[in-house]
């Protein structure tokens, strides 16, 4: 089999690489180990940036965003049982923010890939690449047990943090910059109305939590816990006590309590290699980077990536530029460093960390009421949380 790029991982990433290339008329083949109800039910992140949003709708995949997703125009951040608001229009010139699920964008997206005739291979098993500092890399796979092999002009390595593309790069090339933090999040869906119209990220003697949504019936929460947190020993109950204890302020808001429909941890972590490409491989998303979900920066630093490369890949086979290529990795680091602070940032001021004192809980309150109470603080959050300019 041939084609122009193979793309491993059926996420957001490699899903809107194919998508993105397609409208510019370039061929793609995406190869997925998991199956497609697998990569469709998945519970994960729910934040797009405005670029994200708009993004998904100019390309034509915005049609169920726009009706079924929740606009946002604020943030909460809570501290001191207090409640304060940042309001993200006025701030950024009339950007903001939507909460629609990333499985439904990727439901989108591989509905209009399958419409369009793309190829999603799902269930393949043993891939492997080869060649990369060739002008023909290959990718080796099965599937339904039969060896396979997809001959390309390029490569992308969408296939998340766990994935073998970072691993197949030849040892020395890549150096990887990385932050491990002491905690992580116990998340649950609950069937409960969402009793604030926005996200609220509090920060309490506790321990961080934050309340989020799906629709209008089901919240989502998070709370911080240890890395190695058993869930065995979170009853509902439990969860909900803890909830309440780190989320009701005084003005007598609290989130409300429903049925758990799914619960899980989710560890933190901030991760980034460079350079993200080696010959004509291209990494892109988790595969590249990881940040931790404080921000909410996952998926769209996921799309940010594979805007840039599909527009390297257009001006390559439409007048033979190579060196959008060649940049490609360094246009990219630029946002995704900005991100990461952004990330690191939101995480180490609403935190607890094991062996913080008095001063650090000062000095994090202070933070907090600096940020929500000036104008030039609430504008960087506000501009870091629609998203950057892409460059
Ligand atoms: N072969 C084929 N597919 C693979 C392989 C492999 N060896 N390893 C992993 N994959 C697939 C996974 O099953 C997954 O569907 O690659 C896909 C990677 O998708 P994501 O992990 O969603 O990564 P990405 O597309 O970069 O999206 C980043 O996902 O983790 C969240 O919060 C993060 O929102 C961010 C987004
Ligand atoms: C979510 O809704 O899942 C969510 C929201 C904001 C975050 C992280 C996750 O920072």
């Amino acid at each position: 089999m041939r084609t122009q790029v193979g793309i491993v991982g059926a996420g957001p990433a490699g899903l809107m690489l194919s998508h993105l290339l397609h409208l510019a008329g370039i061929e793609s083949v995406v190869l997925e180990c998991r199956s497609r109800q697998y990569i469709e039910d998945r519970v994960r992140a729910g934040v797009l940036e405005q670029g994200t949003v708009d993004l998904l709708i100019e390309t034509g995949v915005g049609e169920r965003l726009q009706r079924e997703g929740l606009r946002h125009d604020g943030v909460w951040f809570s501290f001191g049982g207090r409640r304060r608001h940042i309001g993200f229009p006025e701030l950024t010139g009339g950007s903001g923010i939507v909460v629609y699920a990333q499985q439904e964008v990727v439901k989108d997206l591989v509905q209009a890939r399958v419409a369009a005739g793309g190829q999603i291979v799902f269930e393949v098993e043993e891939l492997s690449v080869h060649d990369l500092d060739s002008k023909l890399p290959k990718i080796r796979y099965k599937k339904d047990g039969v060896a396979q092999e997809l001959i390309c002009d390029f490569i992308a390595g969408c296939d998340g943090f766990h994935g073998i593309t970072r691993p197949s790069v030849p040892a020395g090339v890549i150096a990887v910059y990385e932050r491990i933090y002491p905690f992580a999040w116990l998340g649950i869906l609950a069937e409960a109305a969402p009793t604030s119209d926005e996200l609220v990220y509090t920060y309490h003697e506790r321990g961080f939590a934050l309340f989020s949504m799906r629709s209008q019936q089901v919240t989502r929460l998070y709370l911080q816990c240890t890395p190695d947190e058993d869930l065995s020993q979170w009853p509902d109950d439990r969860i909900w006590e803890e909830l309440c204890k780190r989320l009701s302020t005084q003005d007598g808001w609290a989130p409300g309590v429903g049925p758990v429909l799914q619960k899980g941890v989710t560890g933190m972590r901030s991760f980034v290699i460079e350079p993200m490409q080696y010959g004509r491989l291209f990494l892109a998303g988790d595969a590249a980077h990881i940040v931790p979900p404080t921000g909410a920066k996952g998926l769209n630093l996921a799309v940010s990536d594979v805007r840039v490369l599909s527009q390297a890949l257009e001006a390559f086979y439409k007048s033979g530029r190579e060196d959008l290529l060649g940049q490609y990795s360094a246009n990219c680091l630029r946002r995704i460093w900005k991100v990461q602070r952004f990330s690191w940032w939101m995480t180490s001021m609403l935190h607890l960390f094991p062996g913080a004192d008095g001063f650090d809980h000062r000095r994090q309150l202070a933070e907090l009421d600096y940020v929500t109470s000036s104008r030039a603080g609430m504008t960087t959050v506000a501009e870091n949380y629609v998203g950057l300019p892409l460059d």
